[in-house]
């Protein structure tokens, strides 16, 4: 059953001190709580009874009040919460717990991984480790004891800091830890295991030193070099960027290779997937290295965005991420190129949120409800919210922001706040209103904002009309306007930037306050009707409708100020171009291409002068993802064919162009993950994946000699993947020589695993089903399931294919994961929540499916995303 926003109440019981002791052994592991506890005054209840939250996997051994073990009458457990019908004022309460950890599958509260003990806690994984009031603003003060065999777990580690180190009578090991912050209970953290350690030293800004430790199995301690580093430059950029340096004296991160998402930022002790984590140049792509840098980056942020100042409840999980995504997002793009990342966060956001905010689980970023906060870790709470904040940043200028920013954590230091202390604090600081604006946090959807224009040749005035119309989600039929930023440049027919003005402000570049549902902006001081930059950097969240000319998008795209926008014009001709191929496919007719494309990319492959970056990314086309969540109904096969002609097409006209940028951007030397070298790479790649459409025998040769002679995996993966895209005569050989060089490395297995699911072929299903038999494959670890699921989820043929087999084939998994792990089965149905959305065929074989996952005894979590989707 649903739990709502509006029901929140403050918690009746607070915790000021809590005690753990921890007995490691491989059968049962014993938890003993100490947890010092009296009424919340602030909740006016002085008779109520005190329930803990647990699992119902966690045995009570015993319970004790003030050290007088509790007689049975005076307790109960009702499924998985203890009750205490009557406490004094304030007390002692004592649990001894019993916990399985080796039979942990859900891969929440604390489990087994590899030969270690570790935990996740957020959001509710506290509760199946002990009894506990598991909720964000239950904050304590956290001192934990972890007992265990020395020889197994020579390294035993919490939060805080080591205060205490000894041996039991029985000779194992006693290490006691003590975090000075409260804190709530999602933010604990336990490791325990052999593992290997590398050690640096940060000098903060008030010259304390502060020791920085990764830990990892002692195979893998070769590769966090890069992540130690980019914890470094995290450390320093807040201090520079937010003024926040770090305050306890130890900072710890932990690998693990089962783990169900990308990392957590425990208080002092964060633990990471090891696939965000590790890195080198022979076994990691480009795109990994700057994952496990942004994540690094972004774990460590929220040591403030999110643990000094925390959470009041779930519902305000924005409050946290969506600052914390937005603070790695400018990170990175200040460590890197500021456009290129801003394409790639914007066409993520563009492919995946706006579907996600299309489809049956569109939520606002505040959701006013869940079943399960499991499923709520979505899209919209964490790259939505990132735009939701970018907007306000927009609104203040970065000195107020940051004046905001300041105001924020000074306040709430030490507190578990809302969305609206963060907006107040950014009102208070800035003197900006921002009331219509908080909107964007309620309501769910993603705007329509439509242009149309008007030039008054007599008096230079042009005039832009905009409105904006959100559409309907579940529960929320009708929505209201939002405070939406509209950033506007304009450009004279040579693509020169024109000055205007607008309400007194003459400049190049406006930021137009779009508040009602219809709104006229006039800008004088022209002498010809312009062309139109409109939304520049991605302005707002919104699906931008202008009726641009062919050769407008020409001009913006090679002369536009905003290099933001300059892909966005690129992206939106081939999107037109490919809608009409789109429909000649869906129609059977021939295919027939218009030839302004080929000379736009004809130009951009002769201009030296631009990021090899930004040409890659243009020249990479709307994905398969991208332009489903633009069509409706969605045809898979006509999309793949459509962009599969059009590549083919471009190959053949450009084919020289290709060849020879192949060539001039085939960097040497040893392997860099700079922004230059990353560039030059993914360029290189780009263009050889076109040029190897022609067929050519020079093109395969050139794929074939990049799979084997090349030092870095970018360059190994890239032509792998482009021999089976393209169905290179030695695709098969390639993909198992692939294997034969990488089976120890359970990351590159990963990769393998991933791009054989996605292979396109008629018997793909077989494939799949060979892969989930192979030895690499484990059901237990999230990344292989993900490699092997989503591969398969990519795979037009084999997913999608009209006998429904492929849907029926994802639904058994699901249905297989429900119980294991429910956190990753939930995920998994994903592609099934897209349904309406298919073409009339494909719709109901995998609404026959919903039906068929919907009637099995169903985790919280399943069975949230599916009831919703049938609904
Ligand atoms: N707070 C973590 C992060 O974004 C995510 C942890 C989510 N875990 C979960 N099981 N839902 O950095
Ligand atoms: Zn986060």
């Amino acid at each position: 059953s649903a739990i709502f926003l509006k029901d929140y109440t403050v918690p009746p019981f607070l915790i000021d001190k809590t005690e753990l002791t921890f007995e490691l052994d491989e059968a049962v592991t014993i938890v003993t709580s100490r947890l010092h506890m009296r009424r919340n005054p602030a909740s006016g209840k002085s008779t109520c009874p005190l329930v803990l939250d647990g699992g119902e996997e966690v045995k009570l051994v015993g319970v004790a009040m003030d050290d007088y073990p509790l007689p049975p009458e005076e307790y109960r457990i009702s499924e998985d919460k203890l009750i205490i019908t009557a406490t004094a004022d304030e007390f002692i309460l004592t649990c001894e717990t019993v916990i399985e950890p080796q039979n942990n599958t859900r891969l929440e509260g604390l489990y087994r991984s590899s030969s270690m003990f570790c935990t996740q806690c957020e959001a509710e994984g506290f509760r199946h480790i002990t009894y506990y009031l598991d909720r964000p603003d239950v904050m304590s003060v956290f001192t934990t004891t972890i007992i265990a065999d020395e020889a197994r777990y020579p390294v035993m580690l919490s939060n805080g800091n080591e205060v205490e180190r000894g041996k039991t009578d029985e000779g194992k090991t006693v290490v006691v830890w003590h975090d000075p912050f409260p804190k709530p209970a999602y933010l604990f953290a336990l490791v325990a295991g052999d593992l290997a350690v590398k050690n640096d030293v940060f000098t903060t800004q008030s010259k304390r030193d502060i020791k920085l430790q990764i830990f990892t199995e002692s195979h893998n301690i070769d590769k966090v070099d890069y992540a130690m580093e980019a914890l470094k430059r995290s450390m320093r950029w807040d201090e520079q960027v937010y003024g926040r340096e770090y305050d306890l004296d130890i900072f710890m991160i932990v690998a693990v290779d089962d783990f169900n998402m990308g990392a957590m930022e425990n208080k002092g002790l964060n633990i990471f997937n090891s696939s965000c984590l590790l890195a080198s140049p022979e076994t990691t792509t480009d795109d990994s290295y700057l994952r496990v840098e942004a994540i690094v980056a972004h774990e460590y942020f929220h040591n403030w965005s999110g643990n000094r100042v925390t959470c009041r409840d779930w519902f305000q999980l924005s409050l946290k991420e969506g600052f914390t995504v937005f603070r790695d997002q400018t990170f990175s793009a200040d460590m890197h190129s500021e456009t290129v990342k801003r394409v790639e966060d914007v066409s993520f956001l563009k492919t995946a949120q706006f579907a996600e905010d299309a489809g049956p689980m569109a939520h606002p970023v505040r959701p006013a409800s869940f079943i399960e906060i499991a499923n709520f870790y979505t899209l919209t709470v964490y790259e939505k919210g990132a735009e939701i904040v970018r907007m306000i940043h927009t609104l203040l200028g970065a000195e107020k922001f940051r004046a905001g920013s300041d105001l924020y954590f000074e306040r709430h230091d030490g507190q578990a706040v809302t969305c609206d202390d963060f907006l107040a604090a950014m009102e208070d600081a800035s003197g900006v209103d921002l009331a219509q604006f908080k909107r964007w946090y309620s309501q769910a959807g993603t705007p329509i904002v439509t242009v149309t224009d008007t030039f008054d040749e007599e008096t230079g005035t042009y005039r832009l009309t905009i409105t904006q119309d959100t559409p309907p989600t579940p529960a929320q039929p009708t929505k209201l306007p939002l405070h939406i930023p509209v950033r506007v440049g304009l450009l004279d027919k040579q693509g020169q930037a024109l000055s205007s003005e607008l309400n007194g402000t003459t400049s190049e570049e406006h930021v137009l306050q779009l508040t009602d549902s219809e709104q006229v902006f006039e800008f004088s001081g022209l002498s010809a009707c312009p062309v139109p930059s409109l939304l520049r950097g991605f302005s707002a969240p919104v699906k931008l409708r202008y009726d641009y000319s062919t050769s407008d998008l020409l001009l913006l795209m090679s002369a536009d100020a905003d290099g933001f926008n300059r892909w966005s014009a690129a992206q939106q001709l081939a999107v037109n171009e490919l809608s009409g191929l789109i429909k000649q496919a869906i129609d059977g007719q021939a295919f027939a291409l218009d030839s302004q494309l080929v000379e736009g990319f004809k130009v951009l492959l002769g201009d030296s002068s631009l990021d090899p970056a930004m040409v890659a990314l243009i020249l990479s086309l709307p994905s398969q993802a991208y332009l489903s969540e633009l069509a409706n109904p969605i045809y898979p096969a006509a999309i793949k064919e459509a962009r599969q002609y059009l590549k083919t097409q471009l190959a053949n006209a450009l084919r020289g162009d290709f060849e020879r940028v192949y060539h001039e951007h085939n960097v040497q030397g040893a392997y860099q993950a700079t922004a230059k070298d990353i560039a030059h790479r993914s360029l290189k790649n780009m263009a050889l994946s076109y040029w190897v459409e022609t067929k050519e025998a020079g093109a395969q040769q050139a794929v074939f000699e990049q799979f084997q002679s090349s030092n870095n995996m970018t360059d190994q993966f890239s032509a792998l993947s482009i021999a089976v895209t393209s169905q290179h005569d030695k695709a098969s050989e390639m993909l198992a020589a692939f294997y034969d060089q990488w089976q120890t490395e359970p990351l590159v297995v990963n990769k393998w695993l991933m791009l054989s699911a996605s292979q396109e072929s008629d018997h793909a299903l077989e494939t799949v089903k060979g892969l989930m038999a192979h030895p690499a494959f484990d059901l237990k670890n999230p990344n292989k399931v993900r490699s092997v699921l989503g591969g398969f989820g990519q795979n037009v043929a084999g997913f999608h294919k009209e006998d429904g087999s492929g849907y029926h084939f994802l639904a058994d998994q699901i249905i297989l994961l429900n119980k294991r792990n429910p956190q990753i089965a939930s995920r998994l149905c994903t592609p099934l929540t897209r349904w309406r959305k298919l073409q009339p065929e494909l719709s109901l074989k995998m609404k026959t499916e919903l039906e068929r996952i919907m009637s099995e005894d169903l985790s919280k979590d399943v069975y949230e995303v599916i009831s919703k989707s049938l609904a």
